[in-house]
């Protein structure tokens, strides 16, 4: 199943919140409610939020009365801003939005209804190119993979994360359908746990033996030898290479350095935005501090009543710290400013 679908003029997500203890699919009418959804993490993963978007922009359509195209455009610039508002980081959400309604924009005077449709038949066009993105980018991805290795890895970029199969998780679980034996260092990924609950949930499923290790782990094993490669998403990558992912990937990439180990981000070109020279430019969430001090240990709260926290949600890996970006349209090596030009605009 999907991660995200349309389905009786409805959009559908696995409720990720509730992941692993239930399987649960939720369902939304407005688009309003879809961009609660992704504020709320129901779907969560850049290039699954920027497919939800997408949908929630063709519920837009639907829930409008405006009977003129005029009308119409104007509610769904409104919707359109709602929609990208929702989280701020991962540039698969604005590039989304953007190429429905870019494309919106090119029509020659279409009908109000042949309007809406236009927005889903887009929508569903997004959805069906992720997995097929996805698939590209895992090939590619996998021939970086020896048999044998131990692959740590950061936060959850599986199905989950995409619309099916994955970025990073999925170049992992090719590499495991080619026949390599693998082993999956599963980092929890603190505060939410999107490892622990997600990646741990995913490997189950797909057969592939992990450990789960908590976040301050990871240099222990990089220092001893004991993992030979580090696979990691992004939800948003600067002109030159650096790379916004979730919080701790920075740690990451600094054990993975300092002991050769190599480390590869693997990006889709939706999350490439070459309108940002350097990562210090991308915008990073910080979300509800209850997310860190609500955490409970044995049934009972961990932090002291009335303590402060902060949240920040991503963090900005140079690309000093970085082997190679994984793409679907091949593999970008330093010098990124040019390898990357190459892979997204074919330069
Ligand atoms: O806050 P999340 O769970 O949406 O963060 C997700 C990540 O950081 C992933 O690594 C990223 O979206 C890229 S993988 C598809």
């Amino acid at each position: 199943m999907r991660t995200v679908f349309w389905e009786d003029n409805q959009v559908k997500m696995i409720d990720q919140r509730v992941l692993p203890a239930r399987f649960e699919v939720v369902a939304y009418s407005d688009h309003k409610s879809v961009a609660r959804a992704i504020t709320d993490m129901v779907v969560r993963g850049a290039p699954a939020i920027g497919a939800t978007a997408a949908f929630g922009l063709a519920l837009a359509g639907f829930e409008s009365a405006s009977t003129s195209t005029g009308d119409l455009l104007a509610d769904l610039r409104a919707a359109a801003s709602t929609l990208k508002a929702s989280r701020p980081t991962a540039v698969n959400l604005a590039w989304a939005v953007d190429r429905v309604m870019n494309k919106v924009s090119s029509l020659q005077s279409p009908s109000a209804d042949s309007l809406r449709q236009f927005i889903l038949d887009e929508a569903q066009r997004i959805a069906d190119e992720d997995v097929e993105i996805n698939k590209r980018m895992a090939e590619h991805g996998a021939a970086l993979i020896n048999d044998g290795d131990t692959i740590i890895h950061h936060c959850n970029t599986g199905a989950l994360a995409a619309v099916d199969w994955g970025t990073a998780l999925g170049v992992i679980r090719t590499a495991h359908e080619q026949g390599k034996k693998i082993h999956v260092l599963v980092d929890e990924t603190r505060p939410r746990l999107q490892g622990a609950r997600l990646t741990a949930w995913e490997l189950q499923q797909y057969g592939i033996p992990f450990e789960i290790i908590s976040d301050n782990t990871a240099g222990y094993f990089l220092k001893a030898g004991k993992a030979q490669k580090c696979f990691v998403g992004s939800d948003r990558t600067a002109a030159n290479g650096d790379v916004a992912n979730k919080i701790g990937t920075y740690m990451l990439a600094l054990a993975a350095k300092d002991n050769d180990v190599p480390f590869y981000p693997v990006v889709p070109t939706s999350t490439i935005d070459l309108s940002l020279s350097h990562g210090d430019q991308i915008p990073i969430e910080e979300r509800d501090p209850e997310e860190v001090l609500g955490l409970e240990f044995k049934g009972e709260r961990v932090t002291p009543k009335n303590a402060k926290a902060r949240n920040i949600a991503f963090d900005v890996t140079p690309n000093r710290l970085i082997t190679a970006i994984v793409t679907e349209n091949g593999i970008a090596y330093p010098p990124y400013e040019k390898s990357l030009r190459r892979l997204v605009l074919g330069e």
